[in-house]
């Protein structure tokens, strides 16, 4: 049986029309990340945080889940053994039909409470005032991680990726530590490693690279797994 590690960034949502960050006109070409997402940004200035990630968790919750992310899930469904990371904060995969999807930068759709830890569905606008249902607290923020915090779920990312067979990056420029540094840690434990973007992401780094828009290269790909 191959167990599949799977990690997606912001190119497998990019056929959604959810931005990508570092691709020409990205994200943060049209914000200061140390503003938006960043604790520090944070606290000087929670209204900013919060319009950016309002803004945000909007155009997620309009864009619909793509052919990737519907193929994702189809792997999964027919397959035991492939765990599913994204560096998302969206939940295309979810709505994709992933029923099992590791958030290790959290989710735009959750709130959590910098209080007392809380955690719950995040209304559609949060705003610096919203008091925690669990604890009455002023102190809500989107439940995402931010820079220099720490990612969700790094053991049982760990322990995925020291047995895994096959490690796919699927849409993410690999920039970004340290989901970016999974792919040497699978190929150290002896995995084969995949890429699947528009641009090869670092030639040579990858075993194998599968070029083109995730929306048509990943069903090719999940078929060519599944042998359908
Ligand atoms: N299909 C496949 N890949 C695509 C597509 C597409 N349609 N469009 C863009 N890409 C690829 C780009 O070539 C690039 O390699 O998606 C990647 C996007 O890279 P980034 O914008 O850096 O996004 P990501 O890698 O997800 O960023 C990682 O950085 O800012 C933080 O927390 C944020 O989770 C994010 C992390």
């Amino acid at each position: 049986m191959r167990r599949i590690v799977i990690l997606t960034g912001a190119g497998v949502s990019a056929d959604s029309g959810l931005g990508t960050f570092r691709d020409k006109g990205g994200l943060w070409s049209r914000y200061d990340l140390s503003e938006v997402a960043t604790p520090e940004g944070f606290a000087r200035n929670p209204a900013a945080v919060h319009d950016f990630y309002n803004l945000r968790r909007a155009n997620a919750l309009d864009a619909a889940p793509n052919a990737a992310h519907v193929a994702l899930a189809r792997l999964q469904a027919a397959r035991d053994g492939v765990t599913l990371v994204t560096q998302n904060i969206d939940d295309l995969h979810e709505r994709g039909g992933s029923g099992a999807v590791i958030h290790m930068h959290g989710q735009v759709t959750r709130a959590l409470c910098n209080a007392c830890g809380a955690r719950w569905d995040a209304p559609r606008v949060m705003a610096p005032g919203d008091a925690c249902p669990a604890c009455g607290a002023a102190a809500t923020r989107p439940d995402v991680v931010w820079f220099g915090e720490v990612p969700y779920h790094m053991e049982r990312i760990a322990g995925a990726l020291a047995s895994c067979d096959l490690f796919v990056a699927i849409g993410t420029s690999g920039e970004v530590y340290p989901a970016a540094g999974f792919v040497e840690e699978a190929a150290r434990f002896g995995a084969e490693t995949l890429e699947i973007n528009l641009e090869p992401s670092a030639p040579g780094r990858f075993d194998r690279v599968i070029g083109g828009p995730a929306v048509e290269a990943v069903p090719d790909w999940v078929d060519e797994v599944l042998g359908t």
